[in-house]
């Protein structure tokens, strides 16, 4: 499973990346909104950090400006996948930058519905929301189960990338379900290392370790 930190923030971005298990980066327009840096100089300055897909989101609603916009941001660096939402609009620009040989993010997926227009239209990957589907009362993690089993019914070649995981679970039932990858905000990886039994077990081992050899030190 590819781990893709969702942020803009390049604190973050360096932090996590200095763990090693970041492959790539997602963005929207909020996240970049956040920064206050416009668009462009904040994906090059991302994709300078992270060496993996950058999913870069265009902000134009009819296909034809969509198509444009997308191949604009690819521009920018060779990482970049042109991120649509799953509208007409968006399913049609993905169809036709995908001929062109961009890669394309299709993002705020809600059903698994929307998640076969996606495949159908070439998309390298399907973000589906998985925490704004909790929000309102519905079961996020059914949609990555029910998208992951249509597209092995029919090897799609579209790769499932588990968003809005807000919970170290929402990543580990991701896994679960097999998605390709999971994004998520700085605080969810942060999340994922803790365990009580880990800093018990190391405060022990440090104890015994200390005991043992500082009084040898003593002894000698
Ligand atoms: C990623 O591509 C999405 O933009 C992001 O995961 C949305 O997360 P949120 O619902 O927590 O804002």
């Amino acid at each position: 499973m590819k781990f893709f930190l969702d942020t803009a923030n390049l604190d973050e971005l360096k932090k996590a990346s200095a763990w090693g298990i970041i492959d790539g980066v997602t963005t929207n327009p909020s996240l970049i909104a956040k920064e206050g840096v416009p668009i462009e100089e904040q994906i090059r300055r991302i994709c300078d950090i992270v060496d993996g897909d950058i999913s870069a989101e265009v902000v134009a609603v009819e296909a034809g400006a969509m198509i444009r916009e997308g191949r604009e941001l690819a521009r920018i660096h060779k990482n970049i996948v042109i991120k649509v939402p799953l509208t007409r609009d968006g399913i049609k620009a993905c169809s036709a930058l995908s001929k062109e040989g961009y890669k394309v993010n299709v993002t705020l997926c809600f059903s698994a519905g929307q998640a076969l227009l996606a495949a159908k239209a070439g998309a390298y990957f399907v973000s589906p929301f998985v925490g704004r589907l909790d929000d309102i009362g519905a079961d996020g993690m059914e949609l990555i189960r029910q998208i992951v089993t249509i597209y092995q019914n029919y090897s799609f070649k579209t790769q499932v990338l588990a968003a809005s995981l807000r919970t170290p679970n929402h990543v580990i039932d991701s896994a679960l379900a097999g998605a390709h990858i999971g994004t998520a905000p700085f605080k969810v990886f942060d999340s994922l290392f803790n365990h009580p039994l880990t800093d018990k077990g190391l405060d022990q081992f440090l104890k015994d370790h200390h005991k043992a050899f500082d009084q040898q030190t003593v002894a000698v």
